[in-house]
């Protein structure tokens, strides 16, 4: 990347997401010289605004959200910003396309880049097909180097979306071309999960059936719709969370080890696990092991907050689900009966991403004797808003013979002063403009996963009538309980 360079092209410059993670990303590689002075972004959006502008919005964007913070007369600041250059564009126009590969072309040699175009979609997906199809006609791809497109989630609205949106995108950009972001998928502690497996011999000699009980995954969220009603409507937790993040997070807990650290080799192994989902046939099959909910009003973190019928551009008879808790199988040799469960829901009571691996108890203890119960081992992955890994064991208590209690083996990454991790757009950014597709997710992947997701969402619409209220501010419907308690587990607490 350094010696060959590359052009951003940022569609959705004025949009969110470029101004919260994508600029303070491209600012973070350049400070820390994994971007060389050969680069350039082009901000792209409909309404108009001057280089100067854009560069102030940058600035900015920088200030609020980056790692590192920029001084407005601060050298490298002033030299960074020259290689912003913003073009209004409207993207049903082919003629815009053109000027755009004449910008392109006076900027690769302006800064001496060899043709290396990157094409980030920040916008929404029912405009990926045109703007691929524009880029195509428009000779933006006629270019010396590489050119990669990066789109965002949700890739479809079911599969058959999907399918469609893959096959406007795969006639223009060939898979290897297509870089699809999951940003779960960029978070350390996430990554950190095949190493943690793969490079200790203590865990993976008991990363199976044998010795694994259940694996829980939770992602929580304190927010409700924010101002995404209109979208969330639409999708509700199964679409946003679950077909995606969710199930990617299982695929990793649950994969084998990849024959090399190879995007393929890696990407490979995630999919035989999506091939093994155990699909829900029925809708009584999907009644026993899904529970959907919708908050209501309720207090999160000592404020009142309004049920979700009553947010902004929802419907106020909705029946969509804010909260989506489900018990998935993974029929294979290594997991089978080993239940994951999974929940996710908005308006919970904190903001956490964890992973609990409980382990199955010692088969003759005999400290039972003198112990009501023991305590079963735990491994867990703290990926938000903690980083780290800790794990529970049972140990004696301090001057007693012998009880037992559990201690815990604390790994806090990010207590650690100085460690100032990058945030998982910056290094998604970086992965695509190096070449490197491991994080991102491969069409088949999406593909299975929509499989999996609209069986579900099927058995919802043949009228099941199922979904469970639950007072903002609570860990979701008691039936998400019941569902682990039915196999005689719990929902650990999160720590
Ligand atoms: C997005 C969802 O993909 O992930 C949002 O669309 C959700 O609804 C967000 O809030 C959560 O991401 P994070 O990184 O804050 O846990």
């Amino acid at each position: 990347v350094r010696e060959q360079g590359v052009v951003i092209f940022l569609f959705g410059a004025t949009g969110d997401l470029a101004s919260r993670k994508l600029y303070p990303a491209i600012y973070s590689m350049y400070r820390e010289g994994k971007l060389s002075d050969k680069f350039a972004v082009v901000g792209l959006a409909r309404r108009p605004r001057t280089n100067e502008q854009f560069r102030d919005d940058v600035f900015q964007s920088i200030q609020e959200f980056a790692r590192h913070k920029a001084g407005a007369d601060d050298p490298e600041w002033i030299r960074f910003a020259e290689h912003f250059e913003y073009m209004p564009l409207d993207i049903h126009n082919v003629d815009g396309f053109r000027r755009l590969s004449e910008t392109a072309s006076r900027l690769e040699g302006q800064f001496g880049i060899a043709g290396n175009r990157l094409f980030y979609l920040a916008l929404a997906p029912d405009l990926f097909g045109s703007v691929a199809q524009n880029l195509l006609e428009g000779g933006v791809l006629e270019c010396s180097g590489w050119h990669r497109l990066v789109i965002e989630k949700p890739f479809g609205f079911d599969l058959p979306s999907a399918e469609k949106l893959n096959a406007e995108l795969q006639s223009v950009f060939t898979e290897k071309e297509i870089y699809r972001i999951d940003h779960y998928l960029g978070k350390e502690m996430v990554q950190n999960i095949n190493v943690v497996r793969f490079a200790n011999t203590l865990f993976e000699p008991l990363w199976n059936n044998k010795y694994i009980a259940n694996i829980q995954i939770t992602l929580s969220e304190t927010v409700g719709v924010e101002d995404r009603g209109g979208y969330y409507d639409h999708s509700g937790a199964l679409r946003d969370m679950a077909q995606n993040h969710m199930l990617q997070m299982v695929t990793m807990m649950a994969m084998e080890a990849p024959s090399r650290l190879h995007p393929e080799d890696i990407r490979d192994e995630k999919v035989k696990v999506l091939r093994s989902l155990r699909g829900f046939s029925t809708s009584e099959e999907v009644s026993q092991n899904v529970v959907r909910g919708q908050y209501t009003a309720g207090t999160v973190k000592g404020q009142e907050k309004p049920g979700y019928r009553s947010e902004d551009s929802v419907n106020p008879d909705s029946v969509t689900e804010t909260y989506f808790a489900a018990k998935v199988f993974v029929d294979n040799f290594r997991w089978a009966g080993v239940p994951f469960y999974i929940r996710t829901g908005k308006r919970l009571p904190v903001k956490t991403t964890e992973v609990v691996v409980e382990f199955k108890s010692i088969p003759d203890n005999v400290y039972l004797a003198k112990n009501k119960r023991l305590q079963p081992n735990l491994l867990v992955f703290r990926v938000h808003p903690l980083e780290g890994i800790y794990l529970k064991i049972n140990a004696k208590e301090p001057g007693s013979d012998e009880t037992i209690i559990p201690v815990a083996m604390d790994f806090c990454q990010s207590c650690q002063v100085g460690i100032n991790t990058p945030e998982a757009y910056e290094r998604l950014l970086f992965d695509a403009v190096r070449g490197d597709s491991t994080h991102f997710t491969r069409w088949d992947e999406v593909a299975l996963a929509w499989q999996y997701v609209d069986r579900i969402k099927a058995a919802w619409n043949e009228g099941a009538d199922d979904l469970r209220l639950y007072p903002a501010g609570s860990w979701g419907p008691k039936e998400s309980h019941e569902l682990l308690e039915r196999d005689g587990f719990h929902w650990w607490p999160i720590n």
